[in-house]
């Protein structure tokens, strides 16, 4: 199934989950309207607000609030994108310029901070408990994914286990809040929330795994964000990982140099160790099996079109090149 199959099977509620997006951006302040426009009007892939609808769809749900849930969830998306940039010190996200580019730090964290309290507002207004407090955790464990990751940077020593919990943290758990909120709504059974939980947990390591493999392999006009930036801030991904504990011992101190260092200056160089010392097929294997874990997870579920698009979801989360 192509990803244009996928979007289509919930094309309508994508709809209006867009409007609502547009409708929640509204602020009398206009520096908010305006980077909250300009971030949100340069697209994304809306894999989150996908993830929900196709969620509360595998169980035959089918109501209004299911686009306000979605709509919630790319608001804490788009929160986390602009501060990550900022930690980040990136300059391109999604084909333009950052915000923290254009406009500086200081109006990008607060214009974040605007998005997600606005985030939370819609949430309290589904009026679901058991979604509050999944979506409320989750940001609490994406935070301090994003921080435990900032203390890995530049320590060449970190382990893939400690790679795991940081990707676990900044990414998985998003994927995982958005498919189990959406069963939440769906009214699911015990059996059908923690398989869909599940589901969403696996996809997103898939997808972050996959997403470190594209640093090094991917090209900036495909990504819309500047390849080789893991690397210029000292990041130990997965790829780097393998490399340093597989690779020729020569190489594997020239990869902890530049970790410790930061900077592109190595990054062909590093390129062809890590290809060449299997470390990117390690990681996609592993992107793989996270993405068999999660069609796993929906076996329990009836068939329908959208559990044939979540399976489809996991195959395209590993297969992207955007
Ligand atoms: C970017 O997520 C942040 C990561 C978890 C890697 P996406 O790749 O889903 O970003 P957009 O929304 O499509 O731009
Ligand atoms: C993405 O982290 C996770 C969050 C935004 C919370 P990254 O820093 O790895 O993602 P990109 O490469 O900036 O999209
Ligand atoms: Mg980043
Ligand atoms: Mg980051």
């Amino acid at each position: 199934m192509h990803i244009k199959d996928v979007y289509s099977v919930v094309s309508e509620d994508f709809e209006q989950v867009n409007e609502l997006i547009l409708k929640q951006l509204h602020s009398n302040v206009p520096m908010v309207e305006k980077i909250g426009h300009y971030i949100i009007d340069s697209g994304g892939k809306r894999l989150r607000p996908l993830l929900v609808l196709l969620s509360a769809k595998a169980l035959n749900y089918q109501d209004k609030e299911l686009s306000l849930l979605a709509a919630t969830i790319e608001f804490l998306h788009t929160a986390t994108l602009l501060h990550d940039d900022v930690v980040d010190t990136s300059d391109l996200r999604r084909g333009r310029a950052t915000a923290n580019a254009k406009w500086g730090n200081a109006p990008s964290v607060l214009v974040g901070d605007f998005l997600y309290s606005r985030a939370f507002q819609m949430m309290v207004s589904l009026g679901n408990m058991r979604i509050m407090e999944v979506l409320s955790n989750a940001t609490c464990v994406i935070a301090q994914g994003e921080v435990l990751q900032l203390m890995n940077v530049k320590n060449p020593d970190v382990s893939e286990a400690q790679y795991m919990d940081v990707i676990q943290g900044k990414t998985a758990m998003l994927f995982e809040a958005s498919s189990h909120a959406g069963a939440l709504l769906a009214g699911a059974h015990t059996e059908q929330e923690s398989a869909l939980k599940q589901f969403g947990h696996h996809l997103g390591m898939a997808f972050q795994l996959i997403d470190d493999v594209l640093d090094y392999l991917g090209t900036t006009e495909e990504l819309g964000k500047n390849v080789g930036d893991d690397l210029a801030e000292g990041k130990p991904t997965l790829p780097l990982i393998y490399a340093m504990q597989n690779a020729p011992s020569a190489d594997a101190q020239l990869i902890r140099q530049a970790i410790r260092k930061g900077g592109t200056e190595q990054l062909e160089e590093i390129l062809a160790i890590v290809r060449q010392c299997g470390a990117i097929d390690y990681t996609i294997q592993k992107a793989k099996d996270e993405a068999q874990a999660a069609k796993d997870c929906l076996q329990s579920l009836d068939e329908s079109a959208a559990r044939d698009a979540l399976s489809a979801l996991a195959d395209i989360a590993v297969e992207r090149s955007h």
